[in-house]
């Protein structure tokens, strides 16, 4: 399968600052492709380089074989960008929006009309087209959104957190849209979340990104396979000398190991009276188990704490997926 798109060490900087620091990847013709991140992640600065809205500091991309630094206008036909932010007229209608953003496409006369229509009912709006988007709930303005992106027919279609504050309702017809789009009509989709279960349902690869920087590549089911058989937290009341080391030599146990304690309150806090009259937060060491094997680990964890006298405090399975593959890289949650 031809990629459609070729992103190449794209880079871009503010001052000092990275915001994207050398992302590479490519999608195929025909592909979903996720851009999974938390908050300030690049996502959109990145999207934003392909797509024109901002130039690259360094790197480039080409889409559909056209380099985005010297043949934007060629790129721009064949990609659409649906923004994070919304830009419509909200006294205009639907229909109204969407014949105006036409004409900047260059369209007009019967094959506008026709176009309009057909976008109007990909996004299931055709029987409300005719009244004020201001009227409309976040979910129904962000599928106006969708279908301005689609009028002139792009090939690949960046979608930028199409779901942020929307009502489940419009969120299921947009999830419908991607997916009719790209079985029924071919096209392929570059689609940006920190919702990690949008991104297991919609995409076929997934780059997770994280500090302008993707800190993995592959299909959901390679990246839930690194984990291999996932992650038992278990709080203890106390960690002896070698625990570590006898809990990862367990049979199913990979690797077990200590998780960063959240750190004190400040100084000025402490020293607060009024902090001071509250119950002190107690917390009691976590161990991070990796498991090759959960069943087989967490038997073995259990039977051996027991053997020590360890109480536990806590156990928590975390079912392998992508947040868990984000805190396994990061140590961080993808929504803190
Ligand atoms: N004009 C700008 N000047 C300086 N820094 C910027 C500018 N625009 C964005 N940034 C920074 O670039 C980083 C990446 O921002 P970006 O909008 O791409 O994140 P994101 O992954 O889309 O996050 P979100 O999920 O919140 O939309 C952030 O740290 C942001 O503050
Ligand atoms: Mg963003």
């Amino acid at each position: 399968m031809p990629a459609i798109l070729e992103v190449d060490q794209l880079v871009k900087k503010y001052g000092d600052f990275e915001a994207v620091k050398g992302i590479s990847f490519n999608v195929d013709e025909g592909e979903v492709f996720g851009l999974l991140g938390p908050n300030g992640a690049g996502k959109t600065q990145t999207i934003s380089m392909l797509t024109g809205v901002i130039p690259p500091t360094s790197g480039t991309a080409r889409i559909a074989g056209h380099d985005i630094r010297t043949e934007m206008n060629e790129a721009k036909k064949i990609n659409g960008l649906v923004p994070q932010d919304l830009a419509l007229y909200p006294t205009l209608s639907a229909r109204a929006n969407l014949n105006f953003f036409g004409r900047i496409y260059g369209l007009g006369g019967k094959d506008l009309k026709e176009r309009v229509e057909d976008v109007l009912r990909i996004v299931a709006l055709t029987e409300r087209a005719d009244e004020a988007v201001e009227k409309y709930s976040g979910g129904m303005k962000r599928r106006v959104n969708i279908a301005a992106g689609l009028l002139h027919h792009p090939r690949l279609l960046f979608l930028d957190e199409p779901t942020v504050g929307v009502d489940p309702q419009s969120r299921n017809h947009i999830f419908e849209s991607v997916m009719r789009l790209n079985r029924e009509r071919g096209m392929s989709i570059v689609y940006t979340s920190h919702y990690m279960e949008e991104v297991e349902l919609l995409c076929n690869r997934v780059a997770i990104i994280d500090e302008g920087k993707i800190i993995a590549l592959d299909t959901i089911k390679n990246l839930i396979a690194l984990l291999g058989g996932g992650v038992i937290h278990v709080g203890l009341e106390r960690v002896d000398d070698g625990l570590l080391e006898r809990l990862s030599a367990l049979p199913g146990v990979e690797e077990a190991v200590l998780m960063p304690q959240p750190a004190p309150p400040p100084l000025a806090e402490q020293e607060d009276p009024e902090v001071k009259e509250r119950e002190p937060v107690t917390t009691t060491p976590i161990i991070k188990v990796v498991a090759v094997n959960s069943q087989q680990a967490i038997v073995n964890v259990i039977g051996f704490l027991n053997e020590q006298d360890i109480t536990l405090t806590s156990l928590e399975i975390l079912e392998p997926n992508l947040e868990s593959v984000f805190l396994h890289l990061t140590g961080k949650k993808l929504r803190e």
